[in-house]
């Protein structure tokens, strides 16, 4: 039963969260839940699904732990119809799944580049698909949020793959938003700049260099990224659609400084 205070109007929505066991999209299951959705929690590895799930049974939400690799079509498709045998049709879902697959373009093999593009951007492109279907064939409108990367606006040495793959998922966004939402399906994605997600190390000489250059002074947490994208997936971002958020502390507000003329004075 939604409350007056619902502002979020998550109060009994069905979620799926791809990749929601582990870090980011671990913070994301549980916020969703703690938002008053039922959610279905799909992960690669049984146990982080598992586990999260299990979590949120014991807060009182219903949730749903299911094993999936979001790159297969088939897997996608098939993930989909359990969580919704479980939970009811699903109003909204997020893909939490990304992996650098790091190299110099010169160097780089053919299937370091289709498994940039297969991890950041397929992973991605088939879920959001299968729930649209999902959401136009039950006559429902619905929100999807992926995480990109300011990898993808900007890029740097190394980050070819990985880069060409996160713009390819803000592209995709604007034409998913412009494809779904005569439907009432709303696309967004939130962009962290880094977040101290469990698998990185970024190590002291990097934190220093977060403490020196970023605003903000150091990297998101992962709640910090889970806490934007409820925002996208509620109703408080009711006419958000095709929007890239940065989630960065600041990041993007220091370029000159990162170029060295933050701190230029007039010759005369
Ligand atoms: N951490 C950062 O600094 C940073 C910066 C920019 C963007 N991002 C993006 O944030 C997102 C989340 O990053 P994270 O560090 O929380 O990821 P993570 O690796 O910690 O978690 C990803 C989850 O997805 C699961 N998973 C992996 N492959 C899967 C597959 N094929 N099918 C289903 N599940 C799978 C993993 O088991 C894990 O639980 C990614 O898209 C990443 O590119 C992270």
């Amino acid at each position: 039963m939604a409350s007056s205070t619902d502002m979020l109007g998550m109060t009994d929505k069905v979620a799926i969260v791809w990749g929601g066991g582990y870090g980011m999209g671990e913070r994301t299951s549980l916020r969703l839940a703690e938002a008053g959705a039922h959610v279905a929690v799909v992960d690669i590895v049984p146990e982080r699904a598992e586990k999260i799930a299990e979590e949120i049974r014991a807060s009182g939400r219903r949730a749903v732990a299911l094993v999936c690799d979001v790159t297969v079509e088939e897997s996608v498709v098939e993930t989909l119809a359990r969580a919704e045998e479980a939970l009811g049709a699903v109003d909204v879902m997020a893909t939490v799944i990304g992996l650098g697959v790091w190299g110099q373009l010169l160097d780089f093999t053919l299937d370091q580049w289709e498994e940039a593009h297969r991890i950041n951007l397929t992973s991605f492109f088939l879920p959001a698909r299968a729930v649209a279907r999902s959401l136009i064939r039950n006559g429902k409108p619905g929100a999807i949020a992926c995480v990109s990367s300011v990898s993808g606006l900007t890029s740097a040495p190394n980050h070819g793959g990985y880069g060409a793959a996160k713009a390819g998922m803000i592209n995709l966004i604007r034409t998913m938003a412009a494809e779904w939402g005569p439907h009432g399906i709303r696309v967004n994605a939130a962009m962290p700049g880094s977040c101290a997600t469990p698998r990185l190390d970024f190590g002291e000489a990097g934190l220093a260099k977060m403490k020196e250059l970023l605003p903000l002074g150091r990297p998101a947490t992962p709640d910090e990224l889970a806490k934007a994208i409820l925002f996208l997936l509620s109703d408080l971002a009711s006419y958000v659609t095709g929007h890239n958020l940065w989630v960065d502390g600041g990041w993007n507000s220091t370029f000159l400084m990162q170029a060295g003329t933050g701190s230029m004075t007039n010759a005369r």
